[in-house]
């Protein structure tokens, strides 16, 4: 009888005669909770898609042993009621389905006669939200009608419904807030505490050294070490992960803001559900030429709503004046925007960013396609050129341009979004929440990106949740709360205290 419940040996997956995992050897103890730490595309995904089924045994090499005996899944079904239960990176929810009937998604409770038992299940999704602290959320209303944070709560209450032995938690973290996460990490501490055994992935590294008593780091699709907690620090997670020291977060090189050159008056936005209800208030702003201007607040502050209104994509009634040059902009739609010379990064890559049908290049080239058109004829070569040009200069990981983008690792897929904009040649750049799902590595390159183009003279305004990345990148740092603009500070000695403080309207102590 094995001493360890779960044993991956020698696990080898190719997409297309490309290794995504060459070999990997891991051993998880019952109980413990592992970090599973590596760069965009090491292959942990892969590597927890392997484990519960949704890559069935014989698309892979290796043996997997569970709880003594080997596993030879042929799908997610069979891993779940083996006890293995996956949280995936991207959503999987169905958005037209209620919250219950994605709780209970091929997991119903029925009536004797197989009639659905709706008024158990919601009795039970309520009290599956109200174990998660999630109290505003009803259960028979569309899923879609909750945003990213919520979803992923529903998501981790539809994973702990199901009972499991093993639970894999692939990025669970990365749309929700900080209490959010105080709440998710409360609960694997619970979970640990019944002895349910944890897979956590995050780039988040904070939150491993909070949770997490071993940390195995994959590289390359190459297992690197398995290590107790406590002789680790996020430095040596981050050393193991990139195979060098990194000693510096963030770019040491300078950039010096000109005059103003962009404004936004009274942008109000009224909430498409709601139309009563504001979601940004009356907010006013500037931004100089070659200044990076950080947006801080807390999530559902109205940050998005604020620069998709100026973006030109925001989906319900607003009002914006905006001035680039001193001249009006319409920003009545994103295409006009771009033309104009304003271009944006969306946050929900999911649903605005990518177009899954596509090629990696098709997805990158898309805003910018009558570059290379002569005529009706598309300029082939010359489009290539300039994807794989981006494919460098990004670091972007991908085995072939000609690859769906779906075939990336979530941290990629980000990366092409952002060249995507990027070959619009904007002067005006929005990020919204630019580095989420980024790996420590990527992210200073993205931050180095950023500060290049700043120094030639683009301006960018980057939503971020991570107050320490919009301390250590932006030249001036807006704060919203409630809709409303609640401070607009310049970045010097500024600290995350004044930072939340002003996010929450609260004095200082
Ligand atoms: N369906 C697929 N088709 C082709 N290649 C794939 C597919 N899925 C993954 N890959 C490749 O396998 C490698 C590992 O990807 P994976 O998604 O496991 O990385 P990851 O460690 O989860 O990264 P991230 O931190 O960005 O989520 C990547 O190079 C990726 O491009
Ligand atoms: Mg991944």
């Amino acid at each position: 009888m094995s001493a360890y419940l779960l044993e991956m040996r020698g696990i080898v997956k190719q997409f297309d005669g490309v290794r995504a995992l060459d070999g990997i050897d891991i051993k998880v103890t019952a109980g413990e909770c592992v970090g599973l730490c590596g760069e965009n595309g090491a292959g942990k995904s892969t590597l927890m898609k392997v484990l519960s089924g949704v890559y069935p045994h014989g698309t892979y090499d290796g043996d997997i042993v569970w709880n003594g005996a080997p596993l030879r899944a042929a799908s997610i079904r069979e891993t779940e009621a083996a006890g293995i239960v996956i949280i995936h990176q991207e959503l999987m929810l169905v958005p037209e389905l209620s919250v219950t009937e994605n709780l209970f998604l091929g997991n119903e409770i029925t009536l004797p006669g197989g009639r659905l038992d709706y008024d158990a299940m919601n009795r039970r999704a309520v009290q599956l939200l109200a174990e998660l602290n999630i109290r505003d959320v009803n259960v028979v209303l569309p899923v879609k009608q909750y945003g990213g944070g919520h979803q992923q709560l529903i998501e981790i209450a539809k994973a702990l419904n199901k009972n499991a032995r093993l639970l894999i938690l692939d990025e669970p973290s990365s749309s929700l807030t900080s209490s959010e996460i105080a709440v998710l990490l409360d609960i694997i501490r619970q979970l640990k505490a019944k002895g349910v055994t944890c897979i956590y992935i995050s780039h988040k590294l904070d939150e491993i050294e909070a949770i997490c008593d071993t940390i195995v780091t994959i590289r390359d699709g190459k297992h690197i070490a398995t290590t107790p907690m406590r002789d680790m620090s996020v430095e040596k997670i981050i050393a193991q992960m990139v195979g060098r020291e990194m000693n510096q977060l963030y770019p040491a090189s300078r950039h010096v803001p000109g005059d103003v050159i962009f404004e936004a008056r009274n942008v109000t936005c009224w909430d498409p559900d709601n139309p009563q209800r504001k979601r940004v208030d009356d907010v006013s702003f500037t931004l100089r030429k070659g200044e990076i201007l950080g947006i801080a607040g807390l999530v559902g502050a109205g940050r998005t709503e604020l620069v998709s209104a100026i973006f030109g994509s925001y989906e319900g009634q607003y009002k914006a004046e905006v001035l680039f040059e001193g001249q009006p902009l319409d920003t009545r739609n994103p295409i006009r925007s771009i033309r104009s010379g304003v271009a944006m990064v969306p946050e929900d890559r999911k649903h605005h960013g990518i177009v899954p049908d596509l090629s990696v290049g098709q997805n990158m080239t898309m805003a910018v396609l009558q570059q290379f058109s002569h005529g009706s004829r598309i300029d082939q070569d010359e489009e290539l050129k300039v994807v794989r040009g981006e494919i460098g200069r990004l670091k972007l990981k991908t085995a072939s341009p000609f690859l769906p983008i779906t075939g990336l690792s979530g941290g990629n897929q980000q990366k092409a979004v952002l060249s995507k904009m990027l070959l619009t040649q904007p002067r005006i750049l929005i990020l919204d929440e630019p580095t989420r799902g980024v790996d420590v590595g990527a992210k200073f390159e993205i931050y180095q990106l950023m500060f290049d183009l700043a120094a030639q003279g683009v301006s960018i305004i980057m939503v971020s949740s991570e107050l320490q990345e919009v301390l250590g990148i932006s030249d001036r740092v807006l704060v919203i709360g409630e809709g409303r603009l609640r401070g607009d500070f310049v970045n010097d000695h500024l600290t995350q205290e004044t930072l939340l403080a002003a996010a929450l309207a609260q004095p200082l102590h």
